[in-house]
């Protein structure tokens, strides 16, 4: 098992064009591919284990992958193949629950699995209303945990209301109402992120968006995609927190996705007195451009408790800002944050804790009073977000973190980027 430790860090300037592409537009990117029957380019995809993982699944399903080392091509079979092994997910929620609807409706037999952790994670969400709609899913604990079984089937349209806003159950849906027998509509409680419908209209699909999703099956392939992966503005966050928290230092992320529903937890970094700048400098599929962090005096705290889905995954790393900001912050209506990678609300707790900050959990969130981070020895419960956070909290105190392996599920130059930035990160 690996371990990271990080020293204080002095005052640092930090440019940075080698932020990981985003995750989220990299799986899409992989798995839409396939809608089309011409080849698709992606430049910048993530190569990253979950990606990777999603890219192998997606060669499984017979598409042929070219890699120049920069750019993918991506060529669907002509006919999607009924793969002769288990499909893998890894430890991405993402792959797992998008690939559930994106098979459901398609001829064959298949077997998502995942490692220990996307195991235990709940499925149901996505099985129960694609089961709803004619597929055919079972796994343990009635069809709510992988190893999931899919047998495809022609699927019904629908009128689903989602009593979540989560772009996964979103997507998944969406992918099965393109292969669904008539218009299918879906509404979410909030918006959620959007990539997939941004992306899919940009391959040409008929999908409407206002309050309520409207997505008509699709009757010819689509598009293939034409896209350069922007940076993803989660990767990017922990040193935008960074910044905000090491007097004297800036940091420039470039080339990253501006869209609203990503990157909110640098509105509320703003919010809490760091000096925020956005340019955007190009809009293809998505608004693009760098995102500016200045440290700005001792940050202020905070309660978030809306728009979480906005900024779900970002809230590990905003914690880490909250517990040396000046009061009391509050996260609240999170509750979602229970069952990502890990739990992340007893893992920050945890782990803040060890850094003798003052914090307590709460059913949905948790609360917590500002202080000085002490050096301390944190688990990352196998969690990349929770590892990159505390390795961020080492920039105040020195701080040595266990289990770092599940950095490489998203961002693999993590640890580089951050030994440039301080020149006293080391690991084993
Ligand atoms: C993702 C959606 C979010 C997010 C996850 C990636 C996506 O999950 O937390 O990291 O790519 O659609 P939920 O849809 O479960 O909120």
């Amino acid at each position: 098992m690996k371990w990271l430790k990080v020293a204080r860090a002095k005052p640092f300037e930090f440019v940075c064009d080698q932020i990981a592409s985003d995750k989220s537009i990299s799986h899409r990117c992989a798995m839409f591919s396939l809608l089309s029957d011409r080849p698709s380019h992606i430049r910048n995809y993530l190569r990253a284990e979950d990606t990777l993982n999603t890219l192998e699944i997606v060669k499984q399903l017979g598409a042929e992958v070219e890699d120049d080392g920069d750019k993918l091509t991506i060529t669907p079979p002509q006919k999607l193949k009924e793969p002769d092994n288990v499909l893998d997910c890894g430890n991405s929620g993402t792959a797992m629950r998008l690939f559930c609807g994106f098979l459901s409706a398609l001829p064959g037999h298949y077997v998502l699995t995942g490692d220990k952790y996307l195991r235990r994670r709940p499925m149901k969400r996505v099985t129960k209303p694609l089961t709803q709609i004619g597929a055919k899913i079972d796994g343990r604990e009635d069809g709510n945990l992988a190893p999931l079984s899919i047998r495809g089937e022609k699927l019904r349209s629908f009128q689903y209301e989602s009593s979540i806003a989560s772009a996964q159950v979103k997507s998944a849906m969406i992918l099965a109402a393109l292969r669904a027998d008539g218009i299918s509509t879906y509404r979410e409680p909030e918006l959620s992120r959007d990539h997939t419908e941004r992306m899919l209209r940009g391959m040409g699909a008929n999908i409407e968006s206002w309050d309520t999703i409207t997505i008509e099956p699709m009757r010819t392939p689509l598009e293939p995609l034409d896209i350069t992966v922007p940076a993803d503005p989660s990767s990017g966050f922990f040193f935008a927190v960074a910044a905000a928290i090491v007097p004297g230092s800036r940091v420039v992320i470039k080339d990253v996705t501006l869209n609203p529903t990503r990157i909110e937890a640098y509105q509320v970094l703003k919010k809490m007195g760091a000096k925020v700048e956005l340019e955007q400098k190009e809009d293809r599929y998505e608004p693009i451009g760098d995102i500016t962090i200045t440290y700005n005096g001792p940050l202020q705290a905070v309660e978030v408790s809306e728009r979480i889905s906005w900024l779900i995954d970002e809230l590990p790393a905003l914690s880490i800002a909250m517990a040396v900001a000046e009061g009391e912050s509050v996260v609240k209506n999170a509750e979602e944050l229970r069952v990502k990678e890990s739990d992340r609300i007893s893992s920050v707790i945890h782990g803040l804790k060890a850094c003798g900050i003052t914090c307590s959990e709460t059913d949905d969130g948790y609360r917590i009073q500002g202080g000085v981070i002490q050096s301390a020895e944190i688990d990352s419960y196998g969690d990349h977000r929770i590892a990159m956070s505390f390795a961020i909290a080492g920039l105040l105190a020195d701080m040595t973190i266990k289990d770092i392996d599940c950095i490489e599920t998203s961002f693999p130059n993590f640890i580089e980027l951050l030994g440039r930035l301080t020149e006293v990160a080391t690991w084993r």
